[in-house]
């Protein structure tokens, strides 16, 4: 086969594989009685550009082109604008299936309607617009979008309501928290000759907990030996794959390499309730000059602001054991006051009977001196 042969074949498979598609991707909607309801006909390409398509009714037996001038009642609420065909407010009847083309030549676009009653609780279960939040993070609530064919039909706001509550809402939270998971509807309402027609939308709002660090606390001091090897854990509950920890040293990052004195390596530990990482900052042999430098454990996370944690290191303090010092502090005492004794019997010795006395406290002084070489 030759390349052009070959990409003959390609396009051939190309074709079917879209036509294929076409005919089974088609665009579901689920309305509400009395809501305005858009089906858009999606461009095939710039020679479509100002063209405008062809709209088919599949809803009855018989296949229905459906024309602008119709003037059946149940048609009034049906315009056909652009490339779009917009059923103002929708009832039973509107449920079924339509499609749009571009010509006998071109691909057709296939739309499912199906309407619900204004109890139905199947409506908010298929509707759902999942959105999810981090705890004490700022949160905007997004209605979904609508592309209005530009004729006299104009946006009059967005109305958002919490399931549950009649006051509405306005869709953003300084500081979100746990408690405002819920599922909100939004109304997206407009203006045409005069009439206002609404579109509703649910969003349920899933708010997670923020990713933090958990250790080690901000301005932390780290107390180490020089010469030694000291690991330093920095501690991270993440909510998400993509967020990530990392050491910087006076601002400028650290290696992962091992084979610098002063690296870091990372684990992951996930399981079904939490995520944890660990960023271990490794010092193989503390010198003076890592006790100069700050470190700073840095979290970077692609749905929260960015948190960071800095720590130093301080040379431990060699002072003595409890004991010794309790021990030191005896023996000067004891050699105080045999000093002090001593001095007493001297003077008395000058009298015969004191001379007792001194063989008694060179005999404790001669005791005392043993127990200081023990120590
Ligand atoms: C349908 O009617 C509207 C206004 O009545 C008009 O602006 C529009 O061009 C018409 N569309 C078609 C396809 O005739
Ligand atoms: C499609 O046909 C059904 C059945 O005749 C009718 O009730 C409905 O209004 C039609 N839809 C539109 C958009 O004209
Ligand atoms: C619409 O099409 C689906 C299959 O694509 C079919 O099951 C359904 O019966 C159709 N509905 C109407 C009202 O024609
Ligand atoms: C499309 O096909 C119909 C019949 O199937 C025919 O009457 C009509 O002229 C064709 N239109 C174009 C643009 O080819
Ligand atoms: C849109 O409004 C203008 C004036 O407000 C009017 O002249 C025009 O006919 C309207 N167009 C349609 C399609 O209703
Ligand atoms: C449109 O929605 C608003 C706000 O939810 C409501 O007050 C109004 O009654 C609705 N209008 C229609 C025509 O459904
Ligand atoms: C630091 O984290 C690593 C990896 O999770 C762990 O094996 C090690 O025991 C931790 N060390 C300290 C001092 O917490
Ligand atoms: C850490 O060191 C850098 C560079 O010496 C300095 O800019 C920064 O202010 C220090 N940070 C803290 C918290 O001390
Ligand atoms: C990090 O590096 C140290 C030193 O090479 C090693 O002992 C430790 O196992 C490493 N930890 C991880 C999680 O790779």
């Amino acid at each position: 086969m030759t390349t052009q042969q070959t990409l003959l074949v390609l396009l051939l498979v190309l074709t079917l594989l879209t036509g294929v598609m076409s005919s089974q991707e088609a665009q579901v909607l689920h309305v509400r009685v009395g809501e305005m309801v858009v089906l858009e006909c999606p461009y095939l390409s710039h020679k479509d550009g100002g063209a405008t398509p062809l709209w088919t009714n599949h809803s009855t037996q018989d296949v229905n082109v459906i024309n602008n001038m119709s003037t059946s009642a149940e048609q009034m609420d049906v315009l056909i604008h652009g490339r779009s065909l917009v059923i103002l407010r929708a009832t039973i009847n509107h449920q079924g299936n339509y499609s749009c083309t571009y010509g006998n030549a071109s691909r057709r676009f296939c739309f499912g309607l199906t309407v619900y009653t204004t109890q139905s609780r199947e409506h908010g279960e298929k509707n759902q617009n999942p959105s999810t939040c981090y705890t004490q993070q700022s949160c905007t609530l997004r209605c979904p979008a609508v592309n209005i064919p530009p004729v006299n039909i104009t946006s009059n706001g967005i109305m958002w309501h919490k399931e549950g509550e009649s006051s509405p809402q306005n869709g953003y939270f300084e500081s979100i928290s746990e408690k405002d998971s819920s599922v909100y509807t939004c109304t997206r309402s407009y203006l045409y000759r005069g009439q206002t027609y609404n579109m509703t939308f649910t969003v349920s709002l899933d708010v997670k907990p923020s990713s933090e660090i958990l250790s080690p606390h901000k301005n932390e001091a780290f107390r180490v030996d020089l010469g030694s090897t000291v690991v330093i854990n920095c501690t991270v509950f993440v909510n998400s794959d993509f967020d990530d920890a990392f050491w910087l040293s006076d601002g400028s990052f650290v290696e992962t390499d091992n084979s610098f004195p002063v690296f870091y390596n990372s684990t992951r530990v996930k399981n079904s309730k939490e995520e944890k990482l660990t960023a271990s900052l490794v010092f193989t042999k503390i010198s003076e000059e890592d006790l100069l430098k700050n470190y700073t454990c840095k979290l970077e996370s692609s749905h929260q602001s960015s948190s960071f944690v800095t720590i130093t290191l301080t040379r431990k303090a060699h002072h003595f054991p409890l004991s010794l010092t309790l021990c030191i502090v005896a023996i000067v005492a004891v050699i105080v006051l045999t000093i002090g004794g001593a001095v007493i019997l001297s003077r008395g010795c000058s009298r015969s009977k004191g001379c007792v006395r001194l063989n008694r406290a060179k005999r404790s002084s001669s005791h005392l001196s043993t127990s200081w070489s023990r120590v």
